[in-house]
């Protein structure tokens, strides 16, 4: 009599429960409000959500196929920090044209969620060939299906799905506009911190972090001849040269241990270079120690009076005037065309010293592809130093600090505005030391 109660409170209870699930999970999203359909930007602002592309859309199916989700998720929680590690928290509306959704709770690998935009497709194409020879101690497997043959320099070429797949990869998280602006600031990209004491000497500790992070790009002796270079259409760093492109030194010096710092943390945009923030502060400086042991000029001189950055002038419409007319005179044109796409009479001849073809920027993109930083303080920055190594060169001895803002805000104005990380001036100063 007793056994039979139970049994009837068990089958009831399931039922119940088979009855709320079915309820909550295939019912209440039909009956619910309307899915939210816009997100809000950094800045603040309410746009509706993008659709995929066609080719995003069968990447999509790509990456289903292929079983991306058994290990990564896409959802960042806004707990335990994981905003400082992948972006800003997930919004309902980023979801709108996901059917179905690929939220996951296992994470084997990273969240993707704020996937795109942190590497150009080239380091995607290099990682899924054989993901070791990105990160060597990975655990994600090869898709070696993706690519069929190789080209005449010796690249794996991949395969239709693949191109789709990564199209995929790149749109993930551009729903929220060009959130990462403020990401790579807040993630520690401006601050120059102080050397930790014990951190001086940090060689051998910043060896073994290169040779796991580095080394299949930037190469084992630092010849920018790792296995991955031959994917990528701007080449590793070759640090033998001791010639870098982002300082805050004069053109033609070597750069301060910040200015490495600085762009080992933020990355090169636009190139397979990753942003490293994740690495520990420590991690970062012994690893710049070693780097500078592949160059003898880090023994033999010492860095340049660091650049002064003045505060911004106001950016009005005359200074964009101004800045049209410097455009000219400094004939610009010449490499980054007329129209400001990098389409100019020179630009399909321009090498870097080692030969390899170099585009001039394309400034209709905005900040999102400067390669220095999102800031007008990091292009004001550029043309006082040039970059090191390519036809980009320094303008400190033709342009006052006037002119050189009015030239910022003259290509500032080819892109889309809110893609520049407009700085507070106490975060200007803060950050570029006036
Ligand atoms: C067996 C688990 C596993 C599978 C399956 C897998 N990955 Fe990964 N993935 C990882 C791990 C672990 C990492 C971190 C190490 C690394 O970067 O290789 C990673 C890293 C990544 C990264 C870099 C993320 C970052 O922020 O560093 C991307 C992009 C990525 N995977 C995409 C994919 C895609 C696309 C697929 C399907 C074609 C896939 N993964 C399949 C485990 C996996
Ligand atoms: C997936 C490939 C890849 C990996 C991994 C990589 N880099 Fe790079 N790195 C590049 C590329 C490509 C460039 C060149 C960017 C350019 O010239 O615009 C670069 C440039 C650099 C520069 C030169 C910046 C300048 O001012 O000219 C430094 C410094 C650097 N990397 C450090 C590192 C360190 C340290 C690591 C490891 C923690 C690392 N890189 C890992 C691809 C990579
Ligand atoms: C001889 C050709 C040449 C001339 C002249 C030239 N540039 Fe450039 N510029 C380049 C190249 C090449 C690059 C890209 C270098 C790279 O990506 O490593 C570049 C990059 C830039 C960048 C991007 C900096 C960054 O951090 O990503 C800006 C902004 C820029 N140029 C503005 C100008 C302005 C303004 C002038 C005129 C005052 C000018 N350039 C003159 C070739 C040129």
């Amino acid at each position: 009599m007793q056994n039979k109660r139970i049994d009837t409170f068990i089958m009831g209870m399931a039922i119940v429960f088979m009855g709320a699930a079915v309820f909550i999970m295939g019912l209440l999203p039909w009956l619910g409000r309307a899915h939210a359909m816009t997100v809000v930007t950094m800045d603040g602002k309410v746009v509706p959500a993008q659709p995929y592309t066609a080719l995003e859309a069968k990447g999509r199916k790509v990456y289903i196929r292929e079983g991306c989700w058994y290990c990564h998720s896409q959802y960042v929680r806004p707990v335990t920090g994981e905003d400082r590690r992948w972006g800003p928290p997930s919004q309902e509306g980023e979801y709108a044209y996901d059917v179905p959704h690929m939220f996951g709770t296992r994470r084997i690998g990273p969240d993707l969620t704020r996937e795109g935009g942190r590497v150009a497709d080239d380091w995607h194409f290099a990682h899924h060939f054989n993901p070791r020879m990105v990160v060597p101690d990975s655990i994600m497997p090869q898709f070696p299906w993706l690519y069929n043959g190789v080209d005449a320099n010796g690249r794996p070429v991949p395969t239709e799905d693949a191109v789709a797949l990564v199209a995929y990869i790149q749109k993930l998280g551009s729903n929220l506009g060009p959130w990462r602006k403020n990401f790579l600031y807040i993630s520690g990209g401006s601050a120059i911190p102080v050397v930790p004491a014990a951190v001086q000497d940090g060689v051998e500790e910043g060896k073994k972090v290169f040779m796991r992070r580095c080394v299949g790009c930037h190469g084992e002796t630092g010849d920018g001849k790792g296995p991955v270079a031959v994917f990528l259409a701007t080449k590793p760093r070759i640090f033998k040269d001791g010639i870098f492109k982002f300082r805050s030194t004069p053109s033609g010096s070597i750069p301060t241990d910040g200015d490495l710092y600085r762009t080992i943390t933020m990355g090169v945009r636009g190139t397979a270079m990753p942003n490293w923030h994740e690495l520990t502060e420590e991690d970062r400086w012994f690893v710049i120690q070693y780097i500078k042991t592949f160059s003898d000029r880090f023994k033999e001189e010492t860095p340049g009076d660091v650049i002064v950055i003045p505060p911004e002038a106001p950016n009005t419409p005359e200074s964009v005037s101004r800045g049209k007319g410097l455009y000219d005179q400094m004939k610009c044109a010449e490499c980054h065309g007329v129209d400001g796409t990098g389409n100019g009479p020179s630009a399909s001849t321009l090498r870097d010293n080692w030969g390899n073809p170099v585009a001039p920027r394309n400034f209709t993109h905005g900040g999102t592809d400067m390669k220095s930083g999102p800031a007008p303080q990091d292009m004001y920055k550029a043309f006082s130093t040039g970059l090191d190594g390519t036809p980009m060169p320094s303008y400190a001895d033709f342009l006052n600090p006037d002119q050189r803002w009015d030239l910022v805000h003259y290509v500032m104005s080819f892109g889309p505005p809110d893609t520049y990380l407009i700085l507070s001036p106490q975060q200007a100063g803060d950050s570029y030391g006036h």
